[in-house]
C-alpha cells in the first residue's frame, strides 16, 4: 500500500514506517557522536517508551555510553483494518531491531501501563532477562485516560485553567488554521481526575510493585518528567489542571525518594523543555509558545529536541558526577535554556505580536509542522513516499 500522511486537528492518523526508522536512526548518530554517559545503567526500564522522551531515553541510553537493555512499555496501535498504525508501534520495532544488531536486548511490551497485570508482566521480564533487577526505571506516559481497575471504570485528564477562563490560540495541523477559544475554569472532579491520570500515582505503583518483587537493584535510580515553563504559559499549564498533576509528581519524585534511598539510589523529576511531541500539541494555548520558542532559540542556536535533552539529562546530571544537581525544590533542572531571561524576552514579544494572519511569519510554524510530520514518519528527504509498502511482510521481518 502507498503510505500518506492524515491528520486530523492535531492527531495524526497514519504513520510511516520508513520514516520512523529514519527518526531512530538519525538519534542513534546523534547519541554516538554526543558527550558520552558514563558509569551509566546497564538494566533499564521505560515505561512509555516508544515517542517522545521516553524514545530518546531509551536511545540515549542504549546508545549513547551507558550500553543499556531496555524493557520498554507502551501503548500503540499495529496495523488492522482501522489504519496502518501508530509512530509508536513502528519505533518500537525499529528501535529493537538496531538494539539487537548492537548486541543489546530491547524488549517491548504493548500493554497499558496502569494496569497491575502490565506490572506483574514487567516484573517477570525483568526475571527472565535483568537477572531479576532493574538500575533505572523512566516513567514516560503522558495519557487522556487512566482505567480505574477496581470499578471497571477509568479517569479523564483534561487540559483546562483553575479558577479562570484563559483565552488561547490553537493551530490546526490538519489545516494549518489559528483557532481562538476560551478554555472554561476545571472543576473539582476534572482537577482530582487530571491528577490520578498524569500525577504522580502511577509511577509511584510501579516502584512499589518493584520493590515488592524485590527487582531493585543496588543504586538504582527512578526519573519522570515534568513542565514548568515561563510565566507566559502559567495559565494554560503550571497554574492549570496540567499543573497540578505535576506538582503532584514532584511530591511523589520525594518519597520515592526515601524509598529507593535504602538501595543507596534515589528518585527525581527533572523539568524539561517544551518540545512538540504528541502529547504537547494537543495542549489547547501552547502552540503559538512553542512556534515562538522555537523561532527564537534556533536562531540563538541553543534549541533541542528531544534527544539533545535525554543525552544531557544522563550525561550531566544523573550519572558519572558525584551528586546529582538539582534546585532547591530538588527538581533536575533541563529548562534553563528554555527559561533564558534573554530568550523569554524575546519569545514574548513574539508571541504577543501574533495573530491568525502573520503566525507563520513570525513564529517557526514550518518547523513545528516539519517536525511533527517528522514524528510520524514523513517529510524525510530521501524516502520514496510513493512506494507501494507491504506491512505485513515488513512486520514479519522485524518482528
Ligand atoms: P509522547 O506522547 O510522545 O509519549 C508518551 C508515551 O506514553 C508513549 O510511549 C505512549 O505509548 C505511552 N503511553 C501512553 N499511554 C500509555 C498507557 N496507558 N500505557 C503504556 N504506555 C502509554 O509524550 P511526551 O511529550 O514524551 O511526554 C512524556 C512525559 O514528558 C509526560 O509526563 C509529559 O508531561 C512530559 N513532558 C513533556 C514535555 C513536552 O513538551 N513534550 C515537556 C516536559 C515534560
Amino acid at each position: 500500500m502507498i503510505i500518506k500522511p492524515e491528520i486530523s486537528g492535531v492527531v495524526a492518523r497514519s504513520a510511516h514506517p520508513l520514516g520512523c526508522e529514519k527518526a531512530i536512526l538519525e538519534q542513534i548518530d546523534y547519541v554516538k557522536k554526543a558527550s558520552q554517559i558514563k558509569q551509566g545503567p546497564k538494566r533499564v526500564l521505560i515505561v512509555g517508551a516508544s515517542s517522545g522522551f521516553g524514545l530518546a531515553a531509551r536511545i540515549a541510553l542504549t546508545f549513547g555510553g551507558s550500553n543499556a537493555d531496555t524493557i520498554g512499555v507502551s501503548f500503540e496501535r499495529g496495523p488492522s483494518d482501522k489504519g496502518v498504525g501508530s509512530a509508536g508501534f513502528y519505533n518500537d520495532l525499529y528501535f529493537k531491531k538496531y538494539a539487537e544488531t548492537a548486541n543489546r536486548l530491547a524488549i517491548n511490551i504493548h500493554a497499558d501501563a496502569f494496569s497491575p497485570q502490565t506490572k506483574k508482566d514487567v516484573i517477570e521480564a525483568i526475571e527472565t532477562y535483568f537477572e531479576g533487577e532493574v538500575d533505572l526505571i523512566i516513567y514516560s506516559v503522558a495519557s487522556g485516560v487512566r482505567p480505574n481497575y477496581q470499578t471497571g471504570g477509568q479517569w479523564r485528564s483534561t487540559i483546562k485553567p483553575i479558577d479562570e477562563a484563559v483565552t488561547g490560540a490553537s493551530i490546526s495541523l490538519e489545516d494549518d488554521s489559528w483557532n481562538e477559544s476560551v478554555l472554561e475554569a476545571a472543576n473539582q472532579t476534572e482537577i482530582d481526575e487530571t491528577l490520578k491520570v498524569m500525577g504522580g500515582d502511577d509511577w509511584e505503583a510501579w516502584i512499589d510493585a518493584l520493590i515488592n518483587s524485590e527487582s531493585i537493584a543496588q543504586g538504582c535510580q527512578t526519573v519522570a518528567f515534568s513542565y514548568i515553563g515561563p510565566e507566559l504559559t502559567h495559565p494554560i499549564y503550571l497554574d492549570g489542571t496540567l499543573g497540578r498533576a505535576k506538582v503532584d509528581l514532584h511530591q511523589t519524585s520525594h518519597s520515592l525518594n526515601l524509598k529507593l534511598v535504602n538501595f543507596n539510589g534515589g528518585a527525581y523529576a527533572s523539568v524539561c523543555k517544551a518540545l512538540v511531541t504528541k502529547a504537547s500539541v494537543f495542549i489547547p494555548g501552547l502552540t503559538p509558545y512553542l512556534m515562538a520558542l522555537y523561532q527564537v532559540m534556533k536562531q540563538q542556536g541553543t534549541h533541542e529536541g528531544c534527544i539533545e535533552q535525554m543525552q544531557r539529562l544522563f550525561s550531566t546530571k544523573l550519572y558519572g558526577v558525584d551528586k546529582v544537581p538539582v534546585d532547591g525544590e530538588r527538581l533536575i533542572r533541563i529548562d534553563e535554556l528554555e527559561l533564558d531571561s534573554n530568550t523569554q524576552t524575546q519569545v514574548r514579544q513574539l508571541v504577543e505580536s501574533m495573530n491568525a494572519t502573520n503566525f507563520s511569519q513570525l513564529g517557526d510554524y514550518e518547523g513545528l509542522k516539519r517536525e511533527f510530520m517528522k514524528m510520524n514518519g514523513f517529510s524525510f528527504d530521501n524516502i520514496d513516499y510513493d512506494s507501494d509498502i507491504d506491512l505485513k511482510q515488513l512486520i514479519k521481518t522485524l518482528s
